[in-house]
């Protein structure tokens, strides 16, 4: 039988519970194929400061690191915004993508059909939207030196070099060519250097691979054409600010941002989470969606090389959606049944594990 290593961050706020959906899933799926999934917990973001004084401990780094895979719910929350940067729990979680090597987020946004009124966009606008958001996620402007702040200045700076461009735009052509070919490179060349370079590389990169339509767009054109026709993208390939905003905006589209899941790869093994946050606010109350962890777990186990086992998941998603049960923040969209975390979590296993 199969084995595989899963590195458990639950990470803070609604973390925990999400997780333990995805988990929950992720059984019923490992029974009816036949793997196995071992996992070990590990701490990351405010809880590990709170546990060890240090955002992303050594040992979190050492685990993920001897794993097959890492499943990552989220981090953050009010009590820790005061600490000091480096302490904060978001630095935990840039510095274990960056001490795994993961310099490609990949995030879809895919529409399901039965959530299409979940969406402030109208019908027409957003029925059959399938884009993927290829984000640069170790480098530009918050990676990037100097920076710093003093009594009345700060400063950060968005750099890349060729090697970072060429290898995030390989991963977006690689991608496109799975897909209906077609990148989109979203840069800010009429203001920035850093994007004039990575324009000249995209360049040069597209030409290994004829079959992909390539155009390049300005990062506040991209971000109204997000709303004004998201069908036109398939792949949109960026740095790491500009992916960080373009995606939560295309969540927008998809109708909430408790939808939509992440893979980050580039190292040994991949990291797995949902886009969205800690959601302090909820957290405990048992309402969070748990769907974008379920549908990230689902693309660990591609990664995995479970392709059945993946698409079972989203299968059960699916089913259960068209079924009507619905978390509370999808909720007004043809709901039969509000069901809480839990409860979602039990649907979608149940159908996955068939
Ligand atoms: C994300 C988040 C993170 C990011 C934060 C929490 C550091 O917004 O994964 O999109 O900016 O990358
Ligand atoms: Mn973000």
């Amino acid at each position: 039988m199969k084995q595989y290593k899963i590195a458990v961050l639950k990470g803070d706020g609604i973390g925990p519970e999400i997780v333990n959906e995805a988990i929950k899933v992720l059984n019923a799926v490992a029974t009816s194929e036949n793997f196995k999934l071992e996992y070990t917990e590990f701490l990351l973001g405010g809880s590990a400061y709170d546990k060890t004084g240090d955002p992303c401990p050594k040992e979190t780094i050492e685990g993920c690191l001897n794993s097959d895979a890492v499943l990552f719910g989220a981090i953050g929350g009010y009590k820790w915004d005061n600490l000091p940067k480096e302490k904060r729990p978001e630095s935990g979680l840039l510095k274990i993508r960056k001490a795994l090597g993961l310099f490609a987020n990949i995030r879809p946004a895919v529409i399901f059909d039965e959530l299409i009124e979940a969406s402030t966009l109208k019908e027409e606008v957003i029925k059959g939207v399938d884009l993927l958001v290829v984000r640069e996620l170790t480098g530009g402007i918050y990676f990037g030196k100097p920076r710093g702040k003093e009594k009345d200045k700060a400063y950060n700076t968005m750099v890349y070099t060729k090697e970072e461009i060429e290898r995030i735009a390989r991963i977006g052509f690689e991608e496109a060519m799975k897909r209906r070919k077609k990148v989109t490179s979203v840069d800010k060349a009429n203001v920035l250097e850093v994007s004039e370079l990575w324009r000249e590389v995209v360049e040069e990169v597209a030409k290994d691979y004829p079959e992909v339509a390539l155009e390049h767009m300005y990062v506040d054109n991209a971000a109204m054409q997000l709303v004004r026709n998201p069908k036109q993208f398939d792949v949109i390939l960026t740095g790491n600010i500009f992916g960080d905003i373009l995606s939560d905006e295309a969540s927008m589209i998809v109708g909430s941002i408790g939808l939509l899941p992440s893979a980050s790869i580039g190292g040994k093994v991949g990291l797995f989470e949902p886009i969205h946050g800690s959601a302090p606010d909820i957290a405990g109350e048992k309402i969070a969606n748990p769907i974008a962890t379920i549908l990230s777990a689902a693309m660990m186990l591609d990664f995995l090389g479970e392709l059945n086992g993946a698409e079972k998941i989203r299968k059960a998603i699916k089913k259960v959606l068209k079924e009507g049960y619905r978390t509370k923040d999808i909720a007004s969209f043809g709901a039969k049944r509000v069901v809480n975390t839990e409860e979602m979590g039990d649907l979608i296993a149940e159908n996955a594990g068939n």
